[in-house]
C-alpha cells in the first residue's frame, strides 16, 4: 500500500487555478498538472500503467487529476471527454494491457514528427510520468462503460 494522503487546501487551490483561462478545446500550450496527491513513481518509466490496480480513493484521486489532465492537455487534438472527433486516434481504443502501454509510452515520449510538422508534441517533455499514468486510467475507465 502506498501513503496516500489529501490536502484539501491544495485541492482548492488547484480548482481554483484549473478554472482560469481555459477555452472549450483546452489551452494550446501544454499545461503543468500538480500531482502532489498522486503515488509517486520516479523517474524511470514502468512498462506497464503502474496505476491501474489501484483502487478506492487512490484510485478516485487518479481519476481526478487524469480527467482534468487529459482535458488540459489532450483533449483539443483527441476529443473532450475523450471521445475523438478525428483529428487524432481516439484513445479509449486503446487496449488495457501490455501492448498498449508499450504504445501509450511511445507516443507521449515521442509524440508524432514527421518532415519536421509537429502533430502531437513530445509529451514527457511537459508532464511527469504521474501526470501521463493518470491520463492513461482514466481513459481506460470511460473505455469501460
Ligand atoms: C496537437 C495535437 C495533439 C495533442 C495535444 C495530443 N495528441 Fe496524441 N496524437 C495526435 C495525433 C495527430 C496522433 C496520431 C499520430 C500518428 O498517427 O502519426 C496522436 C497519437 C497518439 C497516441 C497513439 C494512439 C493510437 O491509437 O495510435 C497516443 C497514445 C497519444 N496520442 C496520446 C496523447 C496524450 C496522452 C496526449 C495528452 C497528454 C496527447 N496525445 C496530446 C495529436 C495530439
Amino acid at each position: 500500500m502506498i501513503k496516500f494522503k489529501l490536502a484539501r487546501s491544495h485541492l482548492i487551490a488547484l480548482i481554483s487555478i484549473c478554472s482560469f483561462g481555459i477555452s472549450a478545446h483546452g489551452p494550446v500550450t501544454p499545461q503543468a498538472i500538480n500531482t502532489s496527491t498522486l503515488p509517486t513513481l520516479g523517474e524511470e518509466w514502468a512498462d506497464m500503467n503502474p496505476y491501474r490496480t489501484e483502487e478506492g480513493d487512490i484510485r478516485t484521486e487518479i481519476l481526478r487529476v487524469g480527467a482534468s489532465a487529459y482535458n488540459q492537455n489532450c483533449a483539443r487534438c483527441h476529443g473532450l471527454g475523450g471521445i475523438s472527433g478525428g483529428i487524432a486516434p481516439d484513445l479509449r481504443k486503446l487496449p488495457a494491457d501490455f501492448d498498449g502501454d508499450e504504445w501509450y509510452i511511445y507516443r507521449v515520449q515521442n509524440g508524432a514528427v514527421r518532415n519536421g510538422a509537429v502533430y502531437m508534441p513530445k509529451m514527457t517533455e511537459h508532464l511527469n510520468q504521474e501526470a501521463l499514468w493518470s491520463i492513461r486510467t482514466w481513459l481506460e475507465s470511460v473505455s469501460e462503460k
